[in-house]
């Protein structure tokens, strides 16, 4: 049975505490790498039924810094699937007061879904209902391609 990208769609809300920052008073990357990790597993099973793990993140990118007391919102949805695995965006944003959101995180992750073994396992097929949703899966399929090669020349 297919699945539609808005059913794995996943938001996460934090808000950025002394512990929190690094020795710059900037939030720590690596805070921002386990919320991030955390809502690619969550909408992969949304998408999937399935536990998953993280097979490999590219094109992490630092956008911009957040600071103490900013509020961080992190979206995920799967954005293509193949046998096994699922790509998911993540795309993190600081939101103002006004609720205007500054994109400072974007991240694609691949996630594997496995059966009760903890071997791979097939997962659904993807609906895609919107022209944004096509696009996104083209462009998925091109970084899939660059993903394959970079693993068989690891
Ligand atoms: C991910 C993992 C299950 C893949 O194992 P494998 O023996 O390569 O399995 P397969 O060849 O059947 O690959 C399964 C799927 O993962 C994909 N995959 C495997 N390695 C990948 C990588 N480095 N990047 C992207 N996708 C990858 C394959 O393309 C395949 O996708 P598909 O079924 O949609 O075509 C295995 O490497 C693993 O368990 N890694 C550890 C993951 C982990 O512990 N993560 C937690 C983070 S600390």
């Amino acid at each position: 049975m297919n699945r539609k990208v808005s059913e794995s769609i996943v938001e996460t809300v934090h808000i950025v505490r002394p512990n929190h920052l690094n020795g710059a008073e900037r939030l720590f990357g690596g805070i921002l790498m386990q919320w991030i990790d955390e809502v690619a597993a969550l909408a992969a099973k949304r998408h999937s039924h399935r536990n998953v793990i993280t097979a490999s993140v590219d094109d992490l990118r630092f956008l911009k810094g957040a600071y103490q007391k900013d509020v961080i919102v992190i979206r995920g949805k799967v954005t293509y699937v193949g046998r096994t695995s699922m790509e998911v965006k993540v795309d993190s944003y600081v939101e103002n007061i006004d609720g205007e959101r500054v994109l400072i995180n974007r991240a694609y992750f691949t996630m594997v879904a496995l059966d009760g073994s903890d071997r791979p396992v097939e997962v659904p097929g993807l609906e895609l209902t919107t022209d944004e949703e096509r696009q996104e899966w083209e462009r998925a399929k091109q970084r899939r391609g660059i993903r394959i090669h970079r693993k068989d020349n690891f």
